[in-house]
């Protein structure tokens, strides 16, 4: 007999999951950024539209062909197109997210040591001579490159990524998120409350508000592509996977925007965060400081240690920064499991194991690739630094590419994308028609653009 293939219990955890894929160190870190550089509100009217053109149909086509195909993401093409060699596209986005989930483990790892130091006090002691900003510099690239610090964070990370996907999807993912990505909310929203009671924030939200169209370049178009891109966790098999694991009578579309809305929300709600308390304080402006890292670990920091109950800030905002880390490489991690449990038929235990052990020994080789392995390049870069530039630069959008294509063209005859989206006819009937010219049209356009760029960037 066939065994049932694992769902999310609940629909709420089902959200939740996928949402805390999404919510990543991109929301917190590099969006307030992009909006600083690229115009203030005009740039979140270019990532709307980028969202809309390419974001929400690229999703939609993965959680079609994860629903509809019911394997994992190499599984699938294999299913829908036996014999034909599509399944590299899935293999495209395996390797991304495999390598990426080498270093967003040391990522998550940071952000870990400054959740421990922000408990403990240690983080605002500041050294003799020095000034606070000079030992929060010194600080960074201490937890950054340091030997046993971060090599150790990164291990808790991937200790943490065991204890839970050992535990299943239900058990394991889905209590998880039902349980963090509320408080992770919750937090949000308080450190909103702050900051918006603070006396600069109307100057704040005026920058952030107030749209600049000069500053939109085409490199500010490109950027609010990639992020729109990054920041749902495209290309890189996660949507796929989960939603293999969505009811057959989900309404796709609706879960798609919901997803979509959240992740545009913390977005939103981390430049209230941002901007009111960098403006309050005269950190940053208009000119310097918002640089990405600087900014969450250098900034922030700053901004905490002139506001009331420090510690208790710095620890709101770090446990929140830890959480949207964690629950983004579980969703990575998953891909590979799935891929090993549906393609080699391995126990959910093997499975775990053959994918994160070895991230025990690859995490650290990242780790130390910031400090003592620096010397070591490949193609002139640190490996670090190789897998972040080649895996979200080129793989990412490849893998996409390849999807848009396979769901708007090739799965044409059986109009796969459209029944999945409108189940069988019933449901959504515009946007799934929507869905399928973008991902025809459009999305592949878009995608074109953002790998030429980044080839044309390297050159
Ligand atoms: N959406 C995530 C973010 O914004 C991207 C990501 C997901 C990265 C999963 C790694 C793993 O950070």
């Amino acid at each position: 007999m066939k065994k049932e293939r694992t769902n999310f219990a609940s629909k709420a955890g089902m959200i939740a999951a996928t949402v805390g894929s999404a919510v990543g160190l991109g929301n917190v870190w590099r969006f307030p950024n992009e909006v600083q550089s690229g115009g203030g509100a005009a740039f979140l009217i270019v990532y709307i539209l980028c969202i809309l053109v390419l974001g929400l149909p690229v999703m939609l086509a993965e959680f079609s062909l994860g629903r509809g195909g019911q394997s994992d993401v190499i599984g699938v093409y294999r299913k829908l197109t036996p014999g034909k060699k599509w399944w590299l596209g899935g293999a495209i986005a395996l390797l991304a997210a495999y390598t990426i989930s080498c270093y967003y483990m040391v990522v998550a790892g940071w952000t870990l040591e400054y959740l421990v130091q922000s408990v403990s006090g240690s983080l605002y002691e500041v050294a003799p001579g020095g000034t606070l900003k000079s030992t929060l510099e010194a600080t960074l690239a201490e937890n950054v490159a340091a030997v046993w610090s971060p090599l150790l964070a990164s291990l808790l990370v991937v200790g943490a990524n065991i204890f839970i996907l050992l535990r299943g999807v239900q058990k394991g993912i889905e209590k998880m998120s039902n349980i963090l990505m509320p408080v992770l909310f919750l937090l949000l929203l308080i450190l909103c409350c702050v900051t918006l009671s603070l006396p600069g924030a109307a100057d704040g939200l005026l920058f952030f508000l107030r749209p600049d169209f000069s500053e939109v370049t085409p490199a500010v178009v490109m950027n609010a592509l990639g992020q729109a891109f990054f920041s749902l966790s495209l290309g890189m098999g996660i949507l796929v996977t989960y939603s293999s694991y969505f009811p057959k009578r989900d309404n796709l579309v609706l879960t798609g925007v919901t997803v979509t809305a959240c992740d545009f929300l913390v977005a939103l709600l981390m430049g209230f965060i941002i901007f009111p308390a960098v403006m309050t304080f005269g950190l940053g402006g208009n000119e310097a400081g918002l640089e990405s890292t600087a900014l969450v670990f250098i900034t922030l920091p700053e901004v905490f240690a002139q506001m009331g109950g420090t510690q208790v800030w710095s620890t709101v905002f770090f446990t929140l920064l830890f959480i949207a880390a964690v629950t983004s490489t579980i969703s990575i991690s998953e891909v590979s499991i799935l891929y090993f449990q549906d393609r080699h038929r391995f126990s959910r235990r093997k499975a775990t194991l053959v994918v994160l052990l070895p991230l025990v020994a690859l995490s650290p080789l990242c780790s130390l690739s910031n400090g003592a392995l620096a010397d070591l390049k490949i193609a002139g870069l640190t490996l670090f630094d190789f897998l972040d530039t080649y895996s979200t630069n080129f793989l990412l959008p490849l893998a996409a590419l390849v999807t848009c294509i396979y769901g708007g063209w090739v799965l044409k005859k059986q109009r796969f994308v459209e029944s999945e989206l409108t189940n069988g006819g019933r449901i959504n009937r515009f946007s799934a028609r929507y869905t399928v010219f973008m991902i025809r049209w459009i999305a592949p356009l878009c995608l074109g653009a953002i790998i030429v760029y980044q080839l044309l960037y390297m050159l």
